[in-house]
């Protein structure tokens, strides 16, 4: 028999019935709660919530467990490439090596920007937030590719999907090129996905950028590693978007916007800023520990802790491990590195860190890689961006095959009925 759970509210106990997940999680399912006993269920910050079900990714956060598809990241990151995984992500399988050999065609097809879409880029003005421009330039899709808007097909989406994944990078380039007010440099029809993005970042007409294999090696990775996360927020507000039936552009468009935030992706940067104060006020890492534990001063241990790891982030071991050697091949000192595993050490001793569960997590020492890749601070974000795509692809995807409307209810805590005063009457 089918797994029930009584609930008892006010008066009246109801059954709940048990979902079980193909990994074994539990939920109680209590979308008739309300129409049963009156209650709602509240939880603010969706901390304990399951939005959907989903077959994508499974996280184990108390066990440090990531997997896309069934497949560890672990075996993801050694072997396959970002492109790869992005496949997997979308259409559910890994590919076959006619099948990659597709979608990576399909991706160089799609690589250019409409020229009167170049335009938007020198319309912001300069200095420009790459975030705003990413996600703005991204919406704009939307007026140039009418027959994607509504996804009829397969067919339909795939080149939607293709189309977005790979004008995604030529974006997240012109905004670069444009804070710095230079020319557009047009992608490059042979050169893979990541090296594509760094010759766009970084080629000028007279010096054509020959990126190192080990630096493409780790943006590959650190693409890989951020693909997807299952209902972080940004994959929530694109889930969110898209059960409205708005297109996949506009859909992933907010889920750049909702990635912006410090406590979310913009925690790159934030590890990097705060790294750098350690270094530039020359305050000793035991001290900056002492405020963060203190509250008094309101900061926090940025790269540490996460709402569902409550152990380490298995992508944080992968990043930590690439750090090191990129930074050793490249025979680059940085002395942001021993100030964060100096950070990691002392915090990971700290009882205030131990109790909390709080561990690195991804974004801990993503930065200083990037830093190392030459990538300039206000990039990080959207670096992080053109990762996650897939996976906001694969999840908006998903939400097309439901049928409601995501709606969640609250409880209203504002002023009772009160009785209106003309302005005139007013106090
Ligand atoms: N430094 C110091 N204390 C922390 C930190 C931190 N980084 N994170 C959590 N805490 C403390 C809180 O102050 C709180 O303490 P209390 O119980 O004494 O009040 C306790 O740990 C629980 O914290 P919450 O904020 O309730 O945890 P939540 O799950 O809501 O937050 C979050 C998760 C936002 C990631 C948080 O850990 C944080 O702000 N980390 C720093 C920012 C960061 O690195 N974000 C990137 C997340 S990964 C990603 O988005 C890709």
């Amino acid at each position: 028999m089918a797994e029930t759970a009584r609930l008892q509210a006010g008066d009246q106990i109801v059954e709940l019935p048990v979902v079980v997940g193909s990994e074994g999680e539990k939920a109680l399912d209590i979308a008739k709660l309300r129409a049963e006993t009156g209650y709602i269920a509240l939880d603010p910050g969706y901390g304990n919530t399951g939005s959907c079900q989903s077959d994508i990714t499974f996280i184990d956060g108390d066990a440090g467990i990531l997997r896309y598809r069934g497949y560890a990241i672990e075996d993801l990151a050694e072997y396959s490439r970002f492109i790869e995984v992005a496949y997997l992500l979308i259409w559910g399988e890994l590919p076959n090596a006619e099948q990659l050999d597709e979608f990576s065609a399909l991706l160089t097809k799609h690589q250019m920007l409409r020229e009167e879409l170049k335009q938007h880029f020198s319309l912001f003005p300069p200095n420009s937030p790459p975030m705003a421009v990413l996600s703005s330039v991204l919406n704009a899709l939307s007026c140039y590719y009418p027959e994607l808007l509504e996804i009829q097909d397969e067919e339909t989406f795939t080149e939607a999907a293709a189309r977005i994944m790979s004008k995604v990078r030529t974006i997240a380039a012109y905004s670069h090129r444009q804070q710095l007010g230079h020319h557009i440099e047009y992608p490059h029809p042979r050169k893979r996905y990541a090296e594509n993005f760094l010759h766009m970042m970084f080629s000028q007409p007279y010096n054509e950028f020959d990126a190192d294999p080990a630096l493409v090696d780790a943006l590959d990775l650190i693409f890989l590693l951020h693909a997807d996360h299952e209902q972080n927020c940004s994959t929530s507000t694109v889930r969110m978007v898209g059960s409205s039936e708005a297109n996949l552009f506009a859909s992933v468009a907010a889920g750049v916007s909702a990635l912006w935030g410090p406590l979310h992706g913009g925690a790159n940067v934030a590890v990097v800023n705060m790294l750098e104060t350690i270094r530039a006020e020359n305050v000793s890492v035991g001290d900056y520990v002492a405020q963060v534990k203190d509250k008094k001063a309101g900061i926090r241990l940025m790269g540490f802790g996460h709402r569902v790891y409550k152990n380490f982030d298995p992508r944080a071991k992968i990043i930590k491990k690439s750090c090191e050697k990129v930074l050793a091949k490249l025979h680059i000192n940085d002395p942001l590195l021993d100030i964060a595993k100096e950070l990691e050490a002392v915090a990971l001793e700290d009882e205030y860190f131990i109790q909390r569960k709080l561990y690195p997590n991804v974004d801990f020492y993503s930065g200083v890689i990037l830093r190392a890749l030459g990538i300039p601070k206000e990039m990080f974000t959207v670096i992080f961006a053109i990762g996650r795509m897939p996976g906001w692809i694969a999840h908006w995807y998903e939400e097309s095959k439901a049928t409601k409307i995501s709606r969640p209810r609250q409880i209203y805590t504002g002023s009772v009925q009160r009785t209106y005063q003309p302005l005139a009457e007013r106090p």
